[in-house]
């Protein structure tokens, strides 16, 4: 080989090398891009197969047998347990083992497997959603400022239903029972709502508000079970005040002859008397009831230790009237001529009802005619609207409203 062809060689081999390198280069990027694709997949499969376990969990446990509900009866020295379930019989039974033994309780309500009826859990006892969905500890907005011409009421009120639960060392001391249970009577509109409701907004107590047709229900002893839970959910949230509007629609007088939607309602009615004597005068549970139709109340409710307080809610006089036509014009642009007492006079017999609508009818006078002050004129007619609209309504009619 001459120089010549040598020098040919190494430049066709240089070029090769680095044609090769170039190549060399384009594989390596290649490789690295396949093996992110591959760890990539490989994140992905253990993700996919994460899924794949949760949906399979998830099919099992749709596809569980469904629990029996049932409550325990008894619990036996071997460890075994009694149960009841709705289908009827007693049975002894196993409970599984990672139930803590303290929450296996007589009266417990209990998830119990289909085949063998073994324990499978405890469950929280069951209030219904009717009850736990009743207006509690949601305070009204109504404060004792709210209410004209009550004072005395308001005061016995608050007496006989919340000191014993603030105070119950005073009547302790001093050797006697407070009532149980207070009833506010009135006509209907005078403010026997209105003024439980002031008490639920002062009182450090839990309130619990019913109105008594909620308690009457469809279906055999579900009024009793609701009443009986009523009373359940006061006990756990004592020191607590019951609320119970328009008790008439439950505690209305028993009578011979009965539907069987009558003997539903009467139920309901024993259950209240069974609460009521059930518990404790000096304990935590106070009773309210209102109603304005006293005389078709069963006289079983009125027994002492029962509703043993009798509050009565007046038709206003002139001078509640008037103070009630000031709170009601409070919040009103009221001209200076307006005199409230004069007012009052003109409305003998009405009720702190009818002095709301009546400002309110004022009210819309004025924004009839274009004005943002409520005039005396206004009043005036408003006075004789709201009379005039009710033919009943006459100044001494009052009284037999309600009777
Ligand atoms: N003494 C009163 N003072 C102020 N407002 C009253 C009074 N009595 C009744 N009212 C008005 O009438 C409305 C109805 O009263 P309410 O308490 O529901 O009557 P009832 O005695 O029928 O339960 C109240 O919301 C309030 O506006
Ligand atoms: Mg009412």
């Amino acid at each position: 080989m001459d120089e010549e062809q040598i020098r040919e060689f190494s430049e066709k081999m240089s070029e090769r090398i680095s044609t090769l390198e170039d190549r060399n280069d384009k594989l390596l990027e290649t490789a690295r891009r396949v093996e992110g694709e591959k760890r990539y997949v490989e994140t992905e499969m253990v993700r996919l197969q994460k899924e794949i376990r949760r949906l399979k969990q998830e099919l099992d446990r749709l596809k569980s047998p469904p629990l029996i509900i049932g409550n325990i009866r008894d619990i036996l020295a071997d460890g075994r347990v009694v149960v009841k379930s709705s289908t009827g019989p007693d049975f002894i039974v196993n409970a599984a083992d990672y139930i803590a033994k303290d929450n296996l309780i007589v009266g417990a309500r209990v998830a119990l497997n289909k085949q063998t009826l073994a324990v499978m859990g405890v469950l929280p006892p069951s209030l219904d959603p009717i009850v736990t969905g009743a207006e509690i500890i949601a305070k009204p907005q109504a404060t004792y400022q709210d209410i004209g011409g009550l004072e005395n009421q308001m005061r016995e009120l608050r007496e006989a239903v919340e000191d014993p639960l603030l105070k119950p060392d005073l009547y302790r001391k001093v050797g006697i029972e407070p009532p149980k249970g207070v009833l506010l009577v009135g006509p209907p509109g005078t403010g026997k709502t209105l003024l439980a409701k002031a008490v639920a907004n002062r009182t450090q107590a839990t309130f619990i508000r019913f109105v008594g047709s909620e308690l009457v229900q469809k279906y055999i002893g579900e009024g009793a079970r609701l009443v009986r839970e009523l009373f359940q959910l006061a006990r756990e949230k004592a020191p607590s005040i019951v609320f119970i509007d328009e008790l008439d629609s439950v505690g209305a007088k028993r009578l011979e002859i009965a539907t069987s939607g009558d003997r539903e309602v009467q139920r309901t009615l024993m259950q209240l008397l069974a609460e009521l004597d059930g518990f404790n005068p000096l304990g935590e549970v106070k009773i309210i009831g209102a109603t304005n139709r006293p005389d078709i109340l069963d006289e079983a409710l009125l027994r002492p230790g029962r509703f043993d307080r009798i509050i009565e809610i007046p038709m206003p006089n002139q001078e509640a009237r008037t103070t009630i036509f000031r709170i009601h014009a409070r919040t009103m642009s009221v001209a200076s001529d307006v005199d409230f007492g004069v007012l009052a006079g003109r409305c003998e017999g009405a009720t702190g009802a009818d002095i709301h609508a009546m400002c309110t009818e004022a009210g819309m006078f004025a924004i009839r005619e274009d004005r943002d002050q409520v005039t005396m004129t206004d009043f005036e007619r408003a006075v004789d609207k709201v009379f005039g609209e009710n033919p009943m309504r006459t100044p001494d009619a009052s009284g037999a409203m309600y009777a």
